[in-house]
């Protein structure tokens, strides 16, 4: 796998965000950091070091299981491995560009990597919380190898807010990157037919509260 001229990659990430409210690229990171950040999810799941994923944010946090039964594991920004440091450094290009040409104000990065065990699903939602607009774009990576169309889970990205009809569905495979607009595009996560691991975060701005 090869990483295409990074300027040239995140030029486009914002024109297409720009265009169509989403992106995805199967190039965003090299194979090293891939595979090291696939073992250092696999080594938390296998202490035992994922939490229940809840909807919401601070006091209306609710956990609800007929929407979302995925598990996570929230990375502290003060006590990054180096792995883990690499890719924020990653996504903090990514901000500066779209803050440069979107317009955007995004000021910091929030993560967690998620595990969607066998049979788990996301529900249709929209990521920007209503109480706090922190949100401004959502960036996943999948860290799935040899993940096939019957292993479902794929994400699903409705083109309107108010019509199932028309979506766009991706794969979580291995080293799949996908960014959107956290604000506007609806989304689902199907179930998964095997455990499905991923690191998704979100560009934040502060609160406007
Ligand atoms: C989320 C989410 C999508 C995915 O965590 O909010 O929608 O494909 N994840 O994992
Ligand atoms: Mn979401």
């Amino acid at each position: 796998m090869k990483t295409i001229d990074e300027s040239v990659l995140f030029e486009q990430i914002a024109d297409e965000i720009a265009e169509k409210g989403w992106f995805v690229t199967d190039n965003f990171i090299d194979e090293a950091l891939l595979k090291g950040l696939i073992s250092e999810a696999s080594a938390y799941w296998e202490e035992g070091e994922f939490n229940k994923a809840g909807i919401g944010t601070g006091t209306q946090l609710q956990f609800r299981p007929e929407i979302r039964t995925d598990k996570i594991h929230w990375l502290d920004e003060d006590r990054l491995t180096p792995l883990q440091q690499q890719y924020w450094d990653r996504i903090d290009q990514l901000r500066e560009t779209l803050n440069r040409t979107l317009y955007l104000s995004a000021r910091s990065f929030e993560a967690h990597f998620a595990v969607y065990p066998e049979g788990s699903f996301y529900k249709k939602h929209l990521d920007q919380h209503q109480e706090v607009q922190h949100r401004l774009i959502t960036c996943i990576l999948y860290l799935n190898s040899d993940w096939t169309d019957e292993d479902g889970g794929k994400l699903r990205m409705y083109h309107h807010p108010d019509n199932d009809e028309e979506f766009t569905e991706i794969m979580p495979v291995m080293g799949r990157f996908v960014c959107f607009r956290s604000d506007q595009v609806v989304h689902e996560v199907l179930p998964a037919g095997r455990e499905r691991f991923s690191l998704t975060g979100w560009l934040r701005r502060e609160s406007l509260l």
